[in-house]
């Protein structure tokens, strides 16, 4: 067998790798700020960036800086030892959130797992041995190892892999009556999204939040607040259940945790501070030094460049711009927009945009079948947002 490594393209790519990435069709070299390069030379305006990692777009000095600093000193020790990165971001997530404890994981749905057993061992301390049920909404996404995959609705991430973790159960997204039929004195936690991201862009209503924590005051049941996709500012607040008032049990952060290196995080309120013992979960690489380093100058930046101010802003702008398009074109359904996480309902498969987008230098993304997804760098200026919107304005005219 001849492997070929020298051939950077879509053809390689499927003789090398499990054929589990839809991959576009471009190989990347670098990034600079909103803008991504291909090995080619060719440019393009990322409005997914890194599928909501690079906050800060690509190259930000302070980023690069941090990560050079930390890797020259220490890149890795392990937890067995006590590192000043991970307190110094530790107390800075604790600080702006109120909670009480983290813990470290390297993807988002390690940190799922973590709030699973979190929730369970919990629940077993507090309450009866059949008090281990958890819940998630439909059409949510929390992940693809098996705990996080047994929450996540969807069927097709779930064919062929049966049997799932026993003890799930799925609620309907926005569905007070099934909320009430579902959660019981058996109930562990309900897992949930304030706005879903994979599943189009969705936010929940005010009332079902209200219900849950109403049920939550009754049955003794812990809150999840999955905000990997929808933490870390890009909603306008650091957490989008800050929009609503909601006080989460747990809270799950990923994506642009990290600065761009992977690293995810579980807080918990005081209720669940003393549920893990030691060897009850760890992981060998969470809390990197280099990631948490990276982390915390993400989190500086966030905070010093007014950056959830600007990503109302910029939001907004890019909203009624979205919203002038669907007034001229019948093909686009619904426009969804929560700060800088945005989704366009359209007539057809999203993946067709994405594919024209690609050719005139703009990167977006599709998801649920007939949704193109924003989730740009919350950098972004008005002069990318325009240029973005030019895009679309072009291919939904040529498509007419
Ligand atoms: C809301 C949500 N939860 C969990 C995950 C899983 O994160 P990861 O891909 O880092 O495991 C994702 C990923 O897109 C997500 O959007």
């Amino acid at each position: 067998m001849t492997i070929t490594t020298s051939v950077i393209n879509n053809e390689t790519e499927h003789e090398l790798f499990f054929h589990n990435y839809k991959r576009l069709p471009l190989a990347v070299s670098h990034g600079r700020g909103s803008y991504l390069f291909g090995e080619n030379g060719s440019c393009y305006l990322d409005m997914i960036s890194g599928i909501g990692v690079n906050a800060l777009g690509y190259g930000d000095r302070r980023i690069v800086d941090a990560i050079a600093e930390q890797a020259a000193k220490l890149v890795h020790a392990s937890n067995l030892f006590l590192m000043k990165p991970q307190f110094e971001l530790a107390g800075k997530l604790l600080r702006i959130t109120g909670l009480s404890k983290v813990f470290f994981a390297n993807s988002g749905a390690e940190a799922i797992e973590a709030a699973i057993k979190l929730s369970r061992k919990w629940a077993r301390q507090s309450g009866a041995s059949s008090k281990n049920e958890v819940l998630s909404l439909s059409n949510c996404f929390h992940g693809r190892t098996y705990g996080a995959m047994s929450l996540t609705a969807k069927t097709k991430y779930l064919d062929g892999f049966d049997p799932l973790l026993p003890g799930t159960g799925s609620v309907s997204f926005n569905d007070i009556e099934d909320l009430k039929r579902k959660v019981s004195a058996d109930t562990a936690a309900v897992f949930i999204e304030c706005v879903q991201g994979e599943g189009g862009v969705h936010r929940l209503s005010a009332d079902f939040i209200e219900a849950l924590n109403a049920l939550r005051a009754r049955y003794d049941f812990l809150i999840v607040a999955d905000e990997i996709q929808a933490g870390c500012g890009r909603t306008g607040k650091f957490c989008s259940y800050m929009h609503f008032g909601l006080e989460p049990d747990l809270v799950c952060l990923a994506k642009p945790l990290g600065g761009g290196l992977p690293l995810s995080a579980v807080l918990g309120s005081t209720k669940v501070e003393n549920v893990f013992a030691a060897g009850n979960h760890g992981t060998t690489f969470g809390g990197n030094p280099v990631a948490c380093a990276a982390g915390l100058a993400f989190i500086d930046a966030l905070y010093e460049d007014r950056l959830m101010e600007r990503t109302t802003e910029t939001g907004k702008w890019l909203h009624d711009a979205l919203e002038n398009l669907a007034g001229k074109y019948d093909r686009i359904v619904e426009i969804r927009q929560y700060g800088l996480m945005i989704g366009i309902t359209v007539r057809r498969e999203a993946a067709y945009y994405v594919g024209e987008a690609l050719k005139k230098g703009v990167i977006v993304n599709a998801t649920s079948q007939n949704v193109i997804r924003l989730l740009p760098p919350l950098t972004l200026t008005l002069d990318e947002a325009r240029q973005c919107i030019d895009c679309l304005d072009e291919i939904f005219s040529e498509e007419q």
